[in-house]
């Protein structure tokens, strides 16, 4: 499974990429306004750091609109892949675009037949938000592992993002249950290369060394 970055913040994205653990890169509206900046401006950057895929949602809810939007972030950066939401517009515009060679990562998936549906449009990327049916005590990993299957099952190769990830364990069960890509905050990122049994053994080591290091 690779790993995508979910953020906005340059320097976040800076820091990933220069760990090498990070293929990608998600935006979304609420992301970019949290950064407070021209959303083109930070796409562009993005994308000179990040050698992968970068999502650029667009705002529109009209096909035609949403068209005319992607046909602007694409010609951005060739990396760059269009965000759109699940709604009958959003299929029709996934539709116009993949047959012009524009990748869409189509979001807020909810469901096994949302996710279905969007692979039919011609979604390069579905990205089921796991965390968000969490919050509702609904079964944010059985999407996952619904969504998997299904796709299996027809050989379709969209590929599956587990987005709206909350903690480590998300990132694990959902490379167990076959996610392409989960996308991550940069703090869930910093929680994964975290164990205390591996700050001890640096510690110990150090505090060994010491003891010999002027022999
Ligand atoms: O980028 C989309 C998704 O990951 C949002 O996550 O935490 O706002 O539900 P969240």
């Amino acid at each position: 499974m690779l790993i995508f970055l979910d953020s906005a913040n340059i320097e976040e994205i800076q820091q990933a990429n220069d760990w090498g653990v990070i293929s990608g890169v998600t935006t979304n509206p609420s992301l970019i306004a949290k950064e407070g900046r021209n959303f083109e401006q930070v796409v562009r950057e993005i994308a000179a750091i990040v050698d992968g895929p970068i999502s650029a949602e667009v705002i529109s809810l009209d096909s035609e609109q949403m068209v005319k939007e992607a046909e602007t972030l694409a010609r951005i950066h060739p990396n760059i892949v269009i965000k759109i939401p699940i709604t009958p517009e959003g299929l029709k515009a996934t539709k116009i675009l993949s047959r012009q060679n524009i990748k869409v990562n189509m979001t807020l998936i909810f469901s096994t037949n949302q996710a279905l549906l969007a692979a039919r449009a011609g979604a390069a990327f579905v990205s089921p938000f796991i965390g968000r049916l969490d919050d509702i005590n609904q079964d944010g990993m059985g999407l996952i592992e619904e969504t998997a299957a299904v796709f299996r099952n027809f050989n379709l190769d969209t590929q599956i993002i587990a987005a709206s990830i909350r903690h480590p364990l998300h990132v694990t069960q959902a490379a167990l249950l076959g996610a392409h890509i989960a996308t991550v905050p940069f703090k869930v990122l910093q929680q994964m290369v975290k164990h205390p049994l591996t700050d001890a053994g640096i510690e110990k080591f150090l505090a060994d060394w010491e003891t010999v290091k002027n022999k």
